[in-house]
């Protein structure tokens, strides 16, 4: 029988990583922040100043390099060719052009394929933005997070004060609509919904109240298999 797989799809900021990291510690599953790929590789390009619409570089690139993560509790690293890139990844820079990236295709199916290939390895929680529809379509239980692009933004400011970055809410608000924009509309597999996926709204609900629905779902669906 296939591994157990749990998929969160949904918009920037709606809590997925968060989520999905406290399902994983719970369930005692692996987990893997995809985005961080995709921006791990955003780093790396901007870094080689290399032109982020040529796919086919793009492509050679993400060849030449490793992503690898570690993980101490709760805290995850992301590494590059063993460089630590956890932080660096999160820069402004990076953000605002990892859509770019991503919207490739050729970029994307060999994301995917390193994807699938880790969890075939165990249980896994996964999140991104195709996880659900391309990644892992045949998951056990899929989740899309939302919350209003307020809310989101909301959070995104306060974590961004309590680092002590200097930002405006009203530039983060249009900053995650405009993302938001771009990852749903682009050709290759835009952040949709899958049809057997459950809808979640986190807009009026805590970490922890997301957590323990995903866990109640969790339980329910391995109870079946
Ligand atoms: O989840 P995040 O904000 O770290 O993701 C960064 C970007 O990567 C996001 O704007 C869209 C892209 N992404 C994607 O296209 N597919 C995924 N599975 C994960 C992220």
């Amino acid at each position: 029988m296939d591994n157990f797989s749990i998929a969160i799809d949904g918009p920037a900021s709606a809590g997925k990583s968060t989520i999905a990291k406290k399902v994983a510690g719970n369930l005692g599953f692996i987990y893997l922040d995809t985005g961080a790929m995709y921006r791990s590789l955003t780093y790396i390009a901007i870094k080689e100043s290399l032109s982020l619409d040529n796919e086919d570089e793009l492509v050679e690139l993400l060849d030449s390099i490793e992503i690898t993560f570690s993980y101490e509790g709760d805290r995850q690293k992301v590494f590059v060719n063993g460089e630590d890139v956890t932080e660096l990844i999160r820069e402004k820079d990076v953000t605002q052009h990892v859509s770019l990236v991503s919207a490739h295709t050729k970029v994307r199916e060999e994301m995917v394929a390193r994807q699938q290939k880790i969890a075939a390895t165990g249980e896994i929680v996964m999140d991104g933005r195709d996880i659900g529809t391309v990644v892992l379509p045949k998951a056990d239980l899929k989740i899309f997070l939302v919350a209003s692009a307020e809310e989101r933004a909301l959070r995104r400011y306060k974590e961004s004060v309590a680092k002590g970055m200097d930002v405006s809410l009203e530039q983060l608000t249009k900053e995650l609509k405009e993302r938001d924009y771009y990852d749903s509309n682009r050709i290759a597999s835009p952040l949709k919904k899958a049809d057997d996926a459950i809808e979640l709204d986190s807009t009026h609900l805590s970490i922890d109240e997301v957590v323990e629905i995903v866990l109640k779902l969790a339980v329910e669906r391995k109870k079946k298999e």
